[in-house]
């Protein structure tokens, strides 16, 4: 019997570590993955060791590129948003989360999988509904639903009977549930827990706030190829270099922050506050460019499907069919979607000032109010319109007849 454990090397995942070993008496395969959170993996290995797990059973990753390339941008090709306001950037990390924990079951044999998250939120959902996709006859060990340590107190008097340092505060010392990522920071719990209190300034830790931000504005150009950004400033970049240089940017500026009451899956209402500084431009940006390049009507259909797409995210349905349908239809939108949009970054504001591309359908010589060359004759607008009217003009006149 051998368990592995999405694994962050904290209080609450070393005591689950230990939970595991003592309770199914099974062997623990521990992965940790850096998917940009800003906290230090290697840690977890000493940990881990010291917890008694085989140098062997243990997996440390670096899944950054992975994170954005294959889950982040193809996420923003769509526009996702999630009740008008969430980018879902805790929700699009856990499938890569639960597809690499699956990839290490198989490799090293293993039956059962295991996570961290508690009995009452969306990611309990989405890990497991990852793991049975990808392996449907996988063991789930899901120990918040299981165990007896419910209570702060109660977790940290097991944590000191077997060992585990308590020292160190969780989160540097912050009260808030956390959980970053490449794409996004959040916060849930204690003063959050009532909607009507405002955060204190010192929650938000990635963003400076608009008030203080530069006095002046900042322009940054980006290039986009089939609907991802390639290039800021000229300057070609990978997917997560790319990320992280726009957090860099919208943090500065005071960009990206979020104070939400959203439904979660699970049938509670909750209460959240997100940085996403360079999806909140990202976001903005690509639906410039597709102002652009996409025909009328696709680009309404897919705003039509994305709350749908949103939807699938935040319940954790990445690895279910109708997701890969839909990311077919939407991918195949994208192949004109190149060229670049220039943004002004000022006090908390993203503004789009400039775009432009060779797969443009913004045609000038139509648009114009002044002559044309003839593509679009003033006349024909007085049949299409009185066509258009003709059934209100039927329903009108019977409306007449009756008085
Ligand atoms: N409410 C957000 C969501 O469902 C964020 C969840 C944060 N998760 C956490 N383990 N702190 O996507
Ligand atoms: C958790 O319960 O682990 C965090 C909250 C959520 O998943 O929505």
């Amino acid at each position: 019997k051998k368990v592995v454990l999405a694994y962050s090397g904290g209080l609450d995942t070393s005591v689950i570590l230990k939970w595991l070993q003592d309770t199914y008496r099974c062997e623990v395969v521990t992965f940790t993955a850096d998917i940009g959170q800003g906290e230090e993996v290697e840690p977890a290995r000493k940990k881990a060791l010291a917890l008694g797990i085989k140098p062997e059973n243990i997996f440390i990753d670096d899944l950054k590129e992975e994170f954005v390339r294959d889950f982040v941008f193809p996420m923003f090709r769509a526009n996702a948003v999630y009740e008008g306001e969430y980018l879902l950037g805790t929700s699009i990390a856990r499938p890569l989360i639960a597809k690499r924990q699956i990839e290490i079951a198989r490799q090293m044999g293993a039956d059962a999988v295991s996570h961290g998250a508690t009995g009452k939120g969306n990611d309990q959902v989405r890990f497991e509904l990852g793991y049975y996709a990808l392996k449907p006859d996988v063991k789930v060990i899901a120990p918040w639903r299981e165990w007896d340590l419910l209570s702060r107190e109660k977790l940290l008097a097991y944590a000191e009977a077997n060992g585990i340092d308590i020292s160190k505060k969780k989160n540097g010392g912050s009260p808030y549930s956390m959980d970053a990522n490449l794409l996004h920071i959040s916060y849930e719990g204690t003063v959050l827990e009532n909607p009507a209190n405002e955060p204190e300034e010192d929650m938000w830790l990635w963003t400076t706030s608009p008030e203080n931000a530069p006095d002046s504005p900042e322009y940054v150009e980006l290039t986009y190829r089939q609907g991802d950004i390639v290039a800021i400033n000229g300057v070609a970049m990978s997917p997560a270099t790319v990320l992280a240089e726009l957090n860099r940017l919208g943090g500065k500026h005071g960009i990206g922050r979020l104070d939400i009451v959203e439904n979660r899956y699970v049938g509670m209402k909750s209460r959240g506050c997100y940085e996403t500084p360079g999806g909140t431009i990202m976001l903005k940006a690509h639906r410039a460019i597709e102002s652009i390049t996409l025909d009328r009507e696709v680009a309404h259909l897919k705003d039509e499907l994305m709350p749908r797409y949103a939807s699938l995210i935040y319940t954790g349905y990445w690895w279910a069919p109708e997701r890969a349908m839909m990311q077919t239809m939407i991918d195949a939108s994208q192949a004109t979607v190149n060229g670049w949009v220039r943004l002004k970054l000022y006090k908390g504001g993203v503004y789009v000032v400039g775009r432009d591309s060779d797969d443009s359908l913004f045609d000038p010589t139509i648009a114009t109010f002044d002559e044309d060359g003839g593509a679009y004759n003033h006349a024909d607008a007085a049949g299409f319109i009185r066509l258009n009217a003709l059934r209100m003009r039927i329903a009108a006149r019977q409306k007449q007849k009756r008085g």
